[in-house]
């Protein structure tokens, strides 16, 4: 696979995934704004990558903000509030700039170049972890699976996603080397199209058979019985298990629900929101029309027509079979994820 973003020469550059799956091209972001801008204008997208992208960004924001003797620490956070913004619904986000944040009362009297060098190191770990907790989701997703399953999938929760390997893609990855025969439906994923350019891509890409489908085709494929399993990403987890995802994630739930048809959501922990305690108060984030009336230069629906474009819906914990964590796969419910607390607080000590 392509790499989702690199760091060299003190720039952080993303793969446009604007771009894909026509070209590979990557941009460089020379400065904190410049990745914020990055991260909202979808150049890199899906949750982890955008924690992994603000780390980098953090880390920008120290250096754009110091003289040799010094750092401007009211200015680093000035800029840390910019990449705070940049959107609002993945929680990776804010989880991956509240660690990056940290380091400032460790660090506020050290020499600038420790300064540096400390905010770097600890952006290359969000990353490296990032990986290495994906393909321990796999691993833990792949025991759901079996020969022949055919895995439909929403959006896009791959390597793209991510610093690597993928999340939903991640147990699908996993499963594939696991068992015989695994195909995958991607679903289109409207109005963005992240299953169209850039699921049913990155799986062509590893060889993993897949079957690119409308939206809409969902109550169809899974009435005709060519589905097992969903397996999804997720922005969001709030503490009672609900999910936001890609809009659209919640009809796909609701019709597995109706056919019998069990749907994960997998997700690394630094996706759930513990503080935040139901899914009716994750932040919906409403993006530009013209991303639902046209793609790139191509417009399809009257100009000036009046546009609905929330980019993610909540899916009640109900309709979810379970999470697929890298701690192992919980319920979707407050007593799935106090146990995944007491894990994590367990861990810390
Ligand atoms: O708007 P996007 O493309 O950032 O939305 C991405 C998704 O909804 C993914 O499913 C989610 O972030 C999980 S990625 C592992």
């Amino acid at each position: 696979m392509v790499e989702t973003m690199y760091w060299a020469d003190d720039a952080l550059y993303l793969l446009d995934q604007r771009a894909l799956p026509n070209e590979v091209t990557y941009v460089k972001c020379g400065s904190a704004e410049e990745i914020s801008a990055g991260i909202q204008d979808m150049v890199v997208r899906g949750a982890p990558a955008i924690g992994v992208a603000a780390a980098y960004g953090v880390t920008r924001a120290v250096q754009d903000s110091c003289s040799d003797l010094a750092v401007d620490w009211e200015l680093v956070l000035q800029k840390i509030a910019t990449l705070r913004a940049s959107r609002p619904t993945a929680v990776n986000l804010m989880w991956a700039i509240d660690r990056m944040t940290a380091l400032i009362d460790q660090l506020r009297s050290s020499p600038v170049r420790v300064v540096i060098d400390a905010f770097l190191e600890e952006a290359k770990a969000i990353e490296l972890e990032d990986v290495s907790i994906n393909q321990r989701i796999g691993d833990h997703g792949s025991s759901l699976c079996r020969d022949d399953m055919r895995i439909l999938t929403y959006c896009n929760a791959g390597a793209l996603a991510t610093a690597g390997y993928g999340t939903a893609l991640g147990v699908i990855r996993s499963a594939s080397r696991d068992f015989e025969n695994i195909s995958v439906y991607a679903c289109e994923t409207r109005p963005y199209l992240q299953g169209a350019r850039l699921t049913a891509w990155e799986l062509m890409q590893d060889q993993i058979p897949v079957t690119l489908m409308a939206d809409n085709m969902v109550g169809y494929a899974m009435d005709q019985g060519l589905i097992d399993m969903v397996v999804v990403g997720t922005d969001r987890v709030a503490a009672n298990g609900d999910v936001a995802n890609k809009i659209g994630t919640y009809t796909v739930a609701t019709m597995a629900k109706r056919h019998a048809i069990p749907f994960y959501v997998a997700c690394p922990v630094s996706t759930i929101d513990f503080s935040t305690a139901s899914g009716d108060l994750i932040p919906i984030e409403q993006r530009a029309a013209e991303e639902l009336t046209g793609y790139q230069d191509k417009q399809w629906a009257p100009s000036q027509v009046k546009v609905l474009n929330p980019s993610f819906d909540v899916t009640p914990s109900e309709l979810v079979a379970g999470l697929i964590t890298e701690h192992g796969i919980v319920p979707s419910t407050s007593d799935g994820i106090r146990h995944i607390q007491s894990v994590l607080s367990g861990e810390l000590r």
